[in-house]
């Protein structure tokens, strides 16, 4: 069989830029001389820069499940996440997935759509497998609203793959710190209406799937561009996604692990281990990476290999898989320019926060559960 460079695969899958692409995928004329940058996002969203003092908030959102049927339960969220919002004052806002529940309906999606659009904040949307019957229209509505970064690099399985550079508080176009999304697709026996699209590789195999060889060789393809361009040393990276990978449950189950927060179910994690945390391990820029997915588990852990594997906190009061009383809210990341090490915490529905840490800071197990 004929060996296929992943350049070959690159240009054969659209992922050279035909239209080269600066960090955040804006064209510039210089770069039209060239045609071989990778693709970064498959439009320029707004631009994320870190502030004069030399942070950058993150808010992540997941799991907001909206029912339509139990208003009376879904609808509070949308103050909470205004809330959140308020408190926060966030640089970006990221919901890492499952919008709705089972009622496939855009009515639903554009009940937690609104407090983020509406807030004036750089925001994207990585989808979960509850969302993926119906996220081509979601994510046409999505692409409307002038904040939104999340813009899907063509030729990848799924949608929500993209990675969006921060660039530095003193101004310049080269990032300080990369921010990636991969849509970690469906769950294989769980589909609607199902879509190749967003199944697994092998959609015969029940359980989450998982991010696919295309997707993580996108990642490296990127990942060696933006350390080539900034003098060979790699630049801090987060990714966020729906599923986690199955290396949470082994950092789980590592004695070693120093953990902070919450276990209260076994992870729903991908069925099979596709290699991207060992890719992301080889190209030395991933600091954090960042799930949801699994209501009943908030963990940070400071796994032996120095990537950080950290959880959200579930949104959704909507009752859905949820088996913690009052434990809704959100994680706050925020990141320090020229730092590999973030600090987190969660803030909940009632405005206290907790499992307030800096990562590099993490001493002591302290996580309760099963
Ligand atoms: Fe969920
Ligand atoms: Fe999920």
């Amino acid at each position: 069989m004929k060996k296929i460079s992943r350049r070959d695969f690159l240009a054969a899958s659209g992922m050279m830029a035909g239209a080269a692409m600066l960090p955040g995928g804006v064209a510039s004329a210089a770069d039209k001389k060239k045609d071989d940058r990778v693709v970064l996002s498959g439009k320029a969203g707004p631009t994320l820069r870190f502030r004069a003092d030399g942070k950058f908030k993150i808010l992540q959102l997941t799991d907001t499940h909206y029912i339509s049927s139990k208003p009376e339960l879904s609808d509070p969220m949308i103050d909470d996440i205004r809330r959140y919002i308020e408190i926060e004052k966030p640089d970006l806002i990221i919901h890492t997935g499952d919008i709705i529940y089972t009622d496939y309906d855009i009515p639903s999606f554009e009940k937690i759509l609104k407090p983020i659009a509406e807030a004036g904040i750089p925001f994207f949307i990585t989808w979960g497998n509850h969302d993926h019957d119906f996220s081509p229209e979601m994510q046409k509505r999505v692409e409307k609203e002038p904040m939104n970064e999340g813009f899907p690099v063509p030729g990848l399985p799924g949608l929500s793959n993209f990675a969006l550079p921060i660039l530095p508080s003193a101004g310049g176009n080269k990032p300080a710190a990369m921010v990636y999304s991969f849509d970690s697709l469906d769950v294989a026996a769980n589909s609607y209406k199902f879509d190749p699209q967003f199944s697994a590789e092998r959609p015969e195999i029940p359980g989450s799937a998982w991010i696919t060889r295309e997707q993580i060789h996108w990642y490296e393809a990127v990942s060696e561009q933006t350390t080539r361009e900034n003098g060979g040393v790699p630049v801090p990276s987060y990714s966020f996604f729906h599923i986690a990978l199955p290396e949470f449950s082994e950092a789980y189950d590592y004695r070693w692990t120093r953990i902070i927060g919450e276990h209260y179910e076994s992870s729903g994690r991908a069925q099979l281990n596709s290699g991207l945390y060992v890719s992301m391990l080889d190209h030395k820029d991933m600091v954090g990476v960042f799930c949801g997915h699994d209501h009943d588990i908030n963990m940070i852990m400071d796994y032996k290999h120095g990537i950080k594997l950290v959880y959200g906190q579930v949104t959704g009061r909507s009752g859905a898989y949820c088996h913690l009383p009052e434990s809704y809210g959100c994680r706050v990341i925020e990141l320090t320019e020229g730092e590999r090490e973030f600090d987190t915490w969660i803030r909940l529905y009632n405005g206290d926060t907790e499992y307030r840490v800096n990562s590099g800071k993490m001493v002591t197990d302290t996580h309760s559960g099963r």
